[in-house]
């Protein structure tokens, strides 16, 4: 049953919600009661009600707004947590940490509208800021709930990625997929290779159109990371119970780390630049000791910056042509006792794959039955929803990413007015919300390796935050309904995104209005790392 009140309208739904008498009034006067390990989550319910409050709520001991860690509510699992309002007070509790961050969403939620933006207190005003009376039992059923920003094609500054951040979790998202590398960009630091970024971060010009297109637009675009700004990054996220997964693209999608050192490539003597094109690129990485010893160092810094339990290592759409004619790439699948030069892909992955499990890291791939990768990485299945049951039989832990109902890049319909945008298919809000997650009935067994799903926005095409956030929402408040309560219908969902769209109105998120041309970002960031 969908709940008639519609400050109830959360999205995603919580398991279990009933409605309470009454309503907890919170105002400059409420003070948090803050058990040992719940620290994080109010430092977190502090910054958000700062502004509507006009101040931070202070703690005491005898607080009526009670945030407490209690390990015994082992049914809670990982991220789940119960809240119960009442006009005396406010409980909400989990057994762990990462739980109450989960609930202290479901309190913005439901707060009044304007809470939610940060720009005037508006605690005094006649509505108050009132939460109203429930009871909530809340668990996720899928624990890789994510979304994945190409900032590779177009960067975007990490102040415009903190506020990404900040609508992931909102939607209890928790999972944020940098793509940092691609042939058009390299914008990940790293101290040893200056030039990955120097040179591989700035492109000549950019393609108008889709791949085959004739037309560039004569304007160059840059922009890289500090390490200061991704390791504040992650932290700003981990407050918010959100990983951020750094994605260093290899064998294939190199041509701005080709640009930087040539001597990765299968001519090193030939020069080339950091494509300004889109689609597949034909130039890959080399097959040589000293490539694998380059990325092993590059991965090194990616796990000293990103505390992620797992890392990206792309895989996808590794043309084998230069492997095919190359005799030193010829001659290493015949020393590896590979079939031929196709093989080196999952050699190369593999090898790559190897140096991160050494390291504690889960390694990730964009792969589809996973045939060609070692079992300790994670499928990340794209093309067809096979794949992904095809990699679980295999024993891969997998992540869900088909392209028909998770590429965020594909056009929300068929309007007249959408932006131009990939072309393929349409992923319609309520495609996005078929996503199925079941495991095949007479495999049961496999549903324990789906590990959840995650929505794509490659950016070859979106340039803008706005742009982000119309083709991000509302589609991926369906992504996380689905990831979170499977059991929660379309008709519901339709229903309950009523109210949660004025909250995305709140927030200024553009969710119903397609974005015009390019415009300067609102977001700037200092003239160093700006996109040009
Ligand atoms: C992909 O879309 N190339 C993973």
């Amino acid at each position: 049953m969908e709940p008639a009140r519609p400050e109830l309208a959360l999205v995603p739904r919580p398991r279990r919600l009933s409605a309470r008498p009454g309503r907890f009034r919170l105002d400059t006067g409420t003070r948090l009661r803050v058990t040992p390990g719940a620290e994080p989550a109010a430092d977190l319910l502090r910054h958000h009600l700062e502004p509507a409050l006009g101040r931070r709520p202070e703690q005491s001991p005898d607080g009526t707004f009670v945030l407490a860690v209690d390990a015994s509510l082992t049914g809670l699992g990982e991220e789940g947590y119960g809240l119960t309002v009442g006009p005396e007070g406010v409980l909400l509790r989990a057994a762990r940490s990462a739980g109450l961050l989960r609930g202290v969403q479901t309190v913005r939620q439901l707060l009044p509208y304007e809470a939610l933006s940060a720009d005037r207190a508006v605690a005094d005003g006649p509505a108050g800021l009132d939460l109203p009376g429930v009871e909530i039992t809340d668990v996720p059923r899928h624990a890789w709930r994510g979304a994945m920003l190409d900032v590779a094609r177009h960067f975007q500054p990490v102040s415009y990625l903190r506020r990404y951040v900040d609508l992931l979790a909102l939607h209890k998202l928790n999972v944020l997929q940098l793509h940092l590398t691609d042939d058009q960009g390299w914008r990940m630091p790293v101290a040893a290779y200056p030039r990955l970024t120097e040179v591989g971060g700035r492109r000549a010009e950019s393609m108008i159109g889709p791949a085959g297109s004739s037309r560039f637009d004569g304007r160059p675009h840059s922009g890289a990371y500090t390490r200061g700004e991704l390791a504040e990054l992650v932290a700003y996220a981990a407050a918010r119970g959100v990983t951020v997964v750094p994605e260093i693209g290899v064998p294939g999608h190199v041509r701005a780390a080709l640009a930087a050192y040539p001597e990765l490539g299968n001519r090193p003597g030939r020069r080339l630049d950091v494509w300004t094109r889109w689609g597949v690129c034909p130039n890959v990485l080399g097959v040589g000791d000293h490539v694998l010893d380059f990325f092993r160092t590059v991965l090194d810094e990616v796990t000293d910056v990103f505390p992620s339990p797992y890392v990206h290592i792309g895989g996808d759409e590794c043309p084998t042509t230069e492997w095919e004619h190359s005799p030193a790439a010829v001659a290493r699948a015949a020393r590896e006792h590979l079939s031929g030069p196709r093989e080196l892909h999952g050699w190369f992955l593999g090898r790559v794959a190897d140096h991160l499990v050494r390291a504690g890291r889960r390694p990730v791939a964009w792969a589809e039955t996973g045939t060609t990768l070692p079992l300790d990485c994670v499928v990340m299945s794209w093309r067809e929803p096979e794949h992904a049951w095809a990699a679980a039989r295999r024993g891969h832990e997998v992540v869900y990413a088909d392209h028909r109902t998770t590429y965020l890049d594909y056009a929300r319909g068929e309007g007249p007015l959408e932006p131009p945008g990939q072309p393929g298919h349409v992923v319609g809000l309520r495609t996005v919300h078929g996503l199925d997650l079941a495991a095949p009935p007479s495999e049961p067994e496999l549903a324990a390796r789906v590990l959840g799903a995650q929505g794509q926005l490659w950016t070859e095409f979106v340039t803008t935050p706005e742009h982000i956030e119309y083709l991000s929402f509302p589609r991926l408040c369906a992504l996380a309904e689905r990831l979170w309560n499977p059991a929660a219908g379309w008709p519901g969902f339709r229903a309950r995104l009523g109210g949660h769209a004025a909250r995305l109105d709140a927030l200024g998120v553009p969710h119903a209005t397609p974005p015009g041309p390019p415009r300067p970002t609102k977001h700037p960031e200092p003239p160093a790392h700006a996109s040009a």
